[in-house]
């Protein structure tokens, strides 16, 4: 079976700052690359190629954070954050080689990394504050996430460009997450590597018009690249923000899921716990999602309803620029239709 490429560019979630404390090292596999992560004392998170330049050995077993960097623990030498040889312990000038390291952000909890199949740069930048989801989550509160406020589905089979095109699939939350009626999307604004759009629940939205300053009711979708994906779901209680997060791990199609959830900070919250009921509701969501995603076979010409094909052709050609040259995009697929 053909299927997308696993190999997209982009940020992608690796797991949570609560994952790794200072002078932390932790084994991590993604993109059919072993790596290492590691917090240095300063309290800054690292990724780089796990397997030492020297004799090979595995830097997240055993290895460990060291003045200057991560020290290997076969033979000790000394690995700086920029991939750099610092120390040879048995001898007296270190070695020219490098080790691959890879960008990591670290934003509100999360844990990233940049991932370019032919290891360029980063063209764009993650999401880095509340506005860069949503505008009127300005000067907002949240609790932060916790270990409570996270879940993760590993192994998966969820490809990042399924999580996406939620952004212009409105008829699948009356299906799948049982809203009374579909909801309309109300504003989209995209650009080459971003994607914002305002969906609209219920009566309140039922002419499918926006007003720009009224939340109320709907759904804010942000992604930054396919990798990431945050909603910020504005009802008149609070704001709840998730993000949702498709992570590839081998070029088989195996990936890892990962849900983080935020609920908006009340006052009343200490005393009543209503946050926590929030957290345990919208942690139903994605697993109804997931129910889905796990057996759905990508389909490059899919069969699309009239109201459905301008929103699905733009969210594909979106998706194309984070496709290397030579790897199975929605459009190579298409091509290869008979
Ligand atoms: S294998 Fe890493 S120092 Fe020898
Ligand atoms: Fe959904």
């Amino acid at each position: 079976m053909t299927s997308l490429s696993n190999k997209p560019t982009g940020w992608f979630q690796i797991g949570w700052s609560t994952d790794l404390a200072p002078g932390d090292v932790k084994p991590l596999r993604y993109f059919g690359t072993d790596l290492v992560a590691y917090r240095d004392h300063d309290g800054a998170a690292h990724v780089m190629d796990a397997h030492c330049r020297h004799l090979g050995a595995h830097l997240g077993h055993g290895g460990c954070v060291v003045d200057g960097g991560l020290q290997c623990p076969f033979h000790g030498w000394v690995w700086d954050d920029q991939g750099n040889n610092v120390r040879i312990p048995y001898q007296d000038r270190p070695s020219k080689v490098l080790m691959r390291t890879w960008p990591v952000h670290e934003w509100n909890g999360v844990l990233s990394l940049w991932h370019d199949r032919d290891g360029k740069p980063p063209f764009f930048e993650p999401h880095g504050s509340l506005t860069d989801i949503a505008p009127h989550l300005d000067g907002l509160s949240f609790h932060p996430a916790g270990t409570g406020s996270q879940s993760r589905f590993t192994p998966s089979r969820v490809h990042p460009q399924m999580v996406v095109e939620n952004a212009v699939d409105p008829a699948h939350f009356a299906f799948v997450h049982h809203t009374p009626t579909i909801p309309c999307v109300l504003q989209e604004d995209v650009t080459a590597t971003s994607w914002h759009s305002k969906v609209g629940f219920g009566g309140r939205w039922k002419d499918a018009v926006d007003r720009p300053e009224d939340d109320l009711g709907t759904l804010h979708l942000s992604f930054r690249g396919m990798g990431m994906g945050y909603n910020a779901l504005t009802d008149a209680e609070r704001v709840m923000m998730v993000l949702i997060a498709a992570t590839p791990v081998e070029d088989d199609g195996t990936t890892e899921v990962f849900g983080t959830y935020w609920p908006q900070e009340l006052p009343t919250d200490a005393q009543t716990g209503a946050h926590l009921e929030r957290i345990a509701q919208a942690k139903e969501a994605l697993p109804e999602d997931l129910t889905i995603w796990e057996h759905q076979l990508f389909r490059a010409a899919p069969a699309l309803a009239t109201s459905e094909g301008a929103g699905w052709r733009k969210m594909r050609d979106w998706c194309e620029v984070f496709y290397p040259e030579g790897e199975l995009s929605p459009q190579r697929l298409r091509d290869l239709l008979p």
